[in-house]
Formats: C-alpha cells, structure tokens, sequence
C-alpha cells in the first residue's frame, strides 16, 4: 500500500497492529499517542518492521495539543490519505461514583478527540477531493455496558457522528468507516479502575487484536460503514433492534447482573 496513514493511539493494543500490518504492507505510517516513552518504546519497535514510521506525540483531548501535531504533520509530511481516529480509554465506574473531571475528559478523548483530529485534516482532505477517516467505536457505541455509561455515550455518539459525516462528506470524494470491536485483549484494561474488579463470566470471550487490525483494513477497502468485531456482534445488534421486547429483557438480566456484583 503506498499511502501515508496517520493513527491516533499507535502506541498500543489496536492501533499498534494496524500500525504494524500496514507497515508490512509498505505504507507510510504516523502513530501519534500521549505518552513520550510508550510513544518512543513503539516506534523503535515499529521500524523494526519498516523504516516508514513517525511518532509524534498529541493529547487527542487538548485542541492545542492536535493544532500543534497537525502543524507538525504538514510541515515534515503531508496531509495523511488515511486518518484513523483511535486513540481511546474507559473507566470502570458506575455514574455515581464518577466525577465530572473524569466524565469531560472520557468524551473528550473518545469522541472530541476524533472530532478535532478530522477537523485538522479535513481542510486539506477536501481541496484534495480524497481520503479516508476511520473512527474506532466498540459494540460499547452500539449496545449498553455498564459501568460504563460515559464511555458509552461517548461511543454511541461516534457512530453517530461518523454517519452524519459519511454522508456529509461523500460530496467530497471522502469515505468514512467505523469500526466496532467486541472485548478486546489490550493495555486498554489496565486503567486502575478496572484492576478491582469481580471477574465475569462474559469477559471470558475475547477477540485477538489481529482480527481487528484485519477487519479494519477490509472495511477500509471495500469502504463498509459499519463493521462489528466478531461479524456476530452485527447479527445481535439487528436482534435487539427487530426484537427489542424479546432481546431486552434478557440483555437487562445481564446488566442488572454486572451492577449487583459492582455493589456487592
Ligand atoms: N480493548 C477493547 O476491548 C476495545 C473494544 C472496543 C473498542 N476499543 C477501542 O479501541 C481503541 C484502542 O483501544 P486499545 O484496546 O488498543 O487500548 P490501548 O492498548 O489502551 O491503546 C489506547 C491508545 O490510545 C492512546 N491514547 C489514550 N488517550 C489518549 C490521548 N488523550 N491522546 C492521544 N492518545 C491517547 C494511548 O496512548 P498512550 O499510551 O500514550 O496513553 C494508546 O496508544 C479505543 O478507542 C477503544 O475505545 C477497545
């Protein structure tokens, strides 16, 4: 593949093995995350793999921060042909429990995030008349978790967002995707909130980061809008949707399962 890519989030989990099979398939790849040293420790191991990487670092959740990294960009490269909007973090917290410093910052990550990063590019995206932008959602954007509520919103809100955008933004030659991962094993899990935990029969089914990466580049390049992680999770969507009196009441049982062993 001979395109520039830029991911936010490269430094771990998903966006390092997209990062990484795009490498191998000779692209150009800008990683971009917050933290200097993850950010550093991955892209020597990034260009192990091909001399084609760049790390630079952003907090998706600062406009200043993404402002400085888009100036970075089109000034030592271009303006990426494919952005993918990644970068994200959960807390396990009930509502209750949560402050409002924690629930800003969730939706800025996970959703403004996304926001300002297209907003910098976009200019140059549409004189252009080409591009792609790839926002990471979860089955989190399309079905309720608890306790998640923040960053279920925050999700919901991005598949939201990515099919306004879709549709918006095909006048000027530029596809949009989103992508919606089941549970996936990643550093993602490692935010102290959740290290207290109960453990649960349902986390027990998890999907491997190469099945994402892979997934993803499919839908890039057959540009599908939407695309769960394993497909199964598209078919329980369409269920809960078509049959909500059947599926809610079931999906509910579960939910109410989760909040008693939180309190418990
Ligand atoms: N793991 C799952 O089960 C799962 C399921 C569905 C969807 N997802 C979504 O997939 C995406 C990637 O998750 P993952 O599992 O790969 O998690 P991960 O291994 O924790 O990676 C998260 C990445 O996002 C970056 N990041 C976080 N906050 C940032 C900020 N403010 N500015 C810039 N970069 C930031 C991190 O960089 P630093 O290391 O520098 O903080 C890291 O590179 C997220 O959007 C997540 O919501 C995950």
């Amino acid at each position: 593949m001979d395109k520039l890519l830029l991911i936010t989030g490269g430094s771990s989990g998903i966006g390092k093995q997209l990062a990484a099979d795009l490498l191998a398939s000779g692209a150009t790849v800008i990683i971009v995350s917050e933290r200097p040293d993850r950010l550093a420790q991955a892209t020597a191991e990034l260009s192990a793999i091909s001399p084609n990487v760049r790390g630079i670092r952003c907090d998706v959740g600062d406009s200043d921060s993404v402002i400085q990294m888009r100036e970075q960009v089109l000034s030592k490269y271009r303006c990426p042909d494919i952005l993918i909007n990644n970068a994200g973090f959960a807390t396990y917290r009930t509502f209750e429990n949560s402050n409002i410093e924690e629930i800003e910052r969730l939706i800025s990550v996970n959703l403004l995030g996304a926001m300002r990063c297209t907003m910098a590019f976009l200019p140059d995206m549409i004189a252009r008349h080409s591009g792609t932008i790839v926002n990471m959602a979860s089955i989190a954007g399309r079905l309720i978790l608890t306790p998640n509520g923040t960053y279920c919103a925050a999700k919901h809100a991005l598949v939201a967002w990515s099919e306004t955008l879709r549709h918006e933004l095909a006048h000027f030659n530029i596809q949009v995707n989103v992508i919606c991962p089941g549970r996936v094993e990643s550093p993602f899990f490692e935010h102290i909130t959740f290290q207290n935990r109960a453990p649960r029969p349902e986390a027990r089914h998890t999907i491997a980061i190469q099945d994402v990466s892979r997934a993803t580049l499919r839908a890039i390049s057959r540009n599908r809008f939407i695309t769960y992680v394993p497909w199964s999770l598209g078919l329980l969507v369409w269920i809960t949707n078509a049959l909500p009196f059947l599926i809610k009441p079931i999906y509910g049982r579960l939910i109410s399962s989760r909040i008693r062993s939180i309190y418990k």
